[in-house]
């Protein structure tokens, strides 16, 4: 596996490697939730690359910053056990030599719901990490969890609407036994908050099941909510996969929809989201 420090080894190895190459762009601090979009990449390109960086951009809470868990060895480690081609971990000053750019990729309609009414800013420095890594990987394919929908939904509409020559895909998210999704920052729970955190699963779930016994979105999100109490939440939403927004009525034959839940534990963000079939 290589080592790739700068920007231009990137670019060196993706001119070197035309072939189809699939891309897991990570923030590190690796679990097995990377592992599977690692393995779908490379079960579905000649070639796997991961980046590692912790983009100091998207984080609207320095404090979360400062305590987002790093350990490259591990991470190395597991990526070579994992048969990944080269590795990617430039640090702050070759991504951003200039320091943070006030240059804002933005979408006001989406990035009012869900996670960015709330974390003014962090979809604008995920875009643009996500692009420049794009440009600098060259990649046929992209991995993103579905963990993050509102990242996932954001970064195909800019693929789309940059032309950028790139498929993005969306894999499902991994789960612990009971249910909680995998996150790097599960690491910080107490053995009591771990406990707790599965009841946002549950939660989901009790909305899904609501969805499919005819409710109405009100309803179910007075479901979801219901499941919550005790939890200090950031939000609890019945949204439409495409506008993000809670619907009026649900289209059961055509539409799609997810319950998403945001809410802390022991003063760590989580946050997940589960799909209601139609
Ligand atoms: O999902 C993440 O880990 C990050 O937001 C990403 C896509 C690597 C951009 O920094």
């Amino acid at each position: 596996m290589q080592i790739l420090r700068t920007c231009a080894e990137m670019r060196d190895f993706s001119r070197a490697n035309p072939s189809r190459t699939g891309f897991v762009p990570t923030m590190g601090y690796l679990h097995e939730g990377h592992g599977t979009l690692i393995q779908q990449a490379r079960a579905e390109n000649d070639r796997v690359v991961v980046s590692i960086f912790v983009n100091p951009a998207q984080f609207n809470d320095p404090a979360d910053f400062e305590k987002y868990p790093i350990d490259l060895d591990r991470d190395f480690d597991m990526l070579r056990r994992g048969g990944v081609d080269a590795v990617f971990c430039p640090r702050t000053s070759e991504v951003y030599p200039a320091g943070v750019p006030t240059l804002k990729l933005r979408y006001d309609d989406l990035m009012s719901e869900l996670c960015g009414r709330y974390r003014h800013g962090h979809f604008e420095g995920v875009l643009l990490i996500v692009h420049n890594l794009l440009l600098w990987v060259n990649p046929s394919r992209a991995y993103f969890g579905l963990k993050d929908f509102q990242q996932y939904v954001l970064v195909k509409h800019m693929v789309r609407d940059l032309s950028l020559t790139v498929e993005i895909v969306g894999c499902e998210i991994i789960r612990e036994s009971d249910g909680l999704a995998m996150s790097s920052r599960n690491v910080r729970l107490s053995a009591e908050g771990r406990a707790k955190a599965s009841g946002i699963y549950q939660a989901l779930i009790r909305a899904r099941d609501a969805y499919r016994r005819g409710l109405d979105p009100v309803s179910v999100r007075g479901e979801l909510l219901a499941a919550l109490v005790g939890f200090d939440m950031e939000y609890g939403e019945v949204v439409d996969v495409d506008t993000l927004r809670q619907p009026e009525e649900f289209e059961r034959e055509f539409g799609a929809y997810r319950a998403a839940v945001a809410c802390y534990i022991d003063g760590v963000r989580l946050i997940d989201n589960i799909l209601f079939e139609s």
